[in-house]
């Protein structure tokens, strides 16, 4: 994309979101915060405006945020998946929408069973949406920490639309990761399930272990 997109992060008042939103607007990008409520989003967009000493992240409604953004990504809790997908699809149509979510329990670890949550937002979607399932391992402690230094994670980035996962990759580049290519969203299920085991290590080890894929360079 030549000019820098808007995105919106839906359901970006939580954990993982205001990371990737407070990484894209110091890069320069429009990020608007989506929430289930106006208000509650303008107040998350005020606080990491103040942290950034910036002014350009707003808030808004999730459905306004997806009609307002070329770049929507999810991270709404991972039980409100579907739902969340199902009431945003008119708004989402023609857009790339990245999909952060990884369906593991803190407290019940195991990984997911197929289809992969990407497949299932491509399958409500429909083929006028580019999706994209990014970030599903990428701790929210790390990326809203030393935001002007490099994250130490890599993403796996699954998409059917490969032009498409090449725009997430150069997002999560800019946003101070490293970002692969992993195959279709069928793949995603592979890097949901590894949330599985580093839950269970960084439980086991203590610490907020990710991953990173050596062999291969960037
Ligand atoms: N936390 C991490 O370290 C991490 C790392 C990688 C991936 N992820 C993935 O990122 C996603 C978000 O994780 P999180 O830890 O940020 O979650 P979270 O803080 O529990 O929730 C994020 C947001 O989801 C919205 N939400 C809650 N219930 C909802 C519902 N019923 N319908 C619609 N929206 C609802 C809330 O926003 P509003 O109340 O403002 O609407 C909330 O602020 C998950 O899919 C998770 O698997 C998380």
């Amino acid at each position: 994309m030549s000019e820098l997109a808007t995105i919106a992060i839906l359901g970006g008042t939580g954990n993982e979101g205001p990371g990737l939103a407070m990484r894209w607007a110091a890069a320069g990008y429009e990020v608007i915060i989506g929430s289930r409520k106006a208000e509650k989003a303008a107040l998350i967009a005020a606080d990491l405006n103040q942290k950034l000493d910036i002014g350009t992240i707003v808030g808004m409604q999730n459905s306004e945020a997806a009609r307002s953004a070329e770049i929507c990504v999810l991270t709404v809790k991972a039980t409100a998946h579907q739902a969340a997908i199902e009431s945003l699809r008119e708004e989402l149509q023609g857009k790339i929408f990245v999909d952060a979510t990884a369906r593991v329990e803190f407290k019940n670890i195991a990984p997911p069973e197929p289809p992969s949550a990407g497949r299932i937002a491509q399958d409500i979607l429909g083929s006028g949406v580019r999706v994209v399932a990014a970030f599903q391992n990428v701790p929210s402690s790390l990326l809203k920490k030393n935001l002007d230094q490099p994250v130490k994670t890599d993403v796996l980035v699954c998409a059917d639309d490969v032009d498409a996962a090449e725009v997430v990759i150069e997002l999560a580049e800019i946003g101070g990761m490293r970002a692969f290519y992993a195959g279709d969203l069928d793949n995603g299920i592979v890097v949901e399930g590894l949330t599985a085991l580093l839950i269970s290590m960084n439980k086991h080890y203590g610490g907020h272990g990710t991953i990173q894929v050596v062999g291969l360079e960037k």
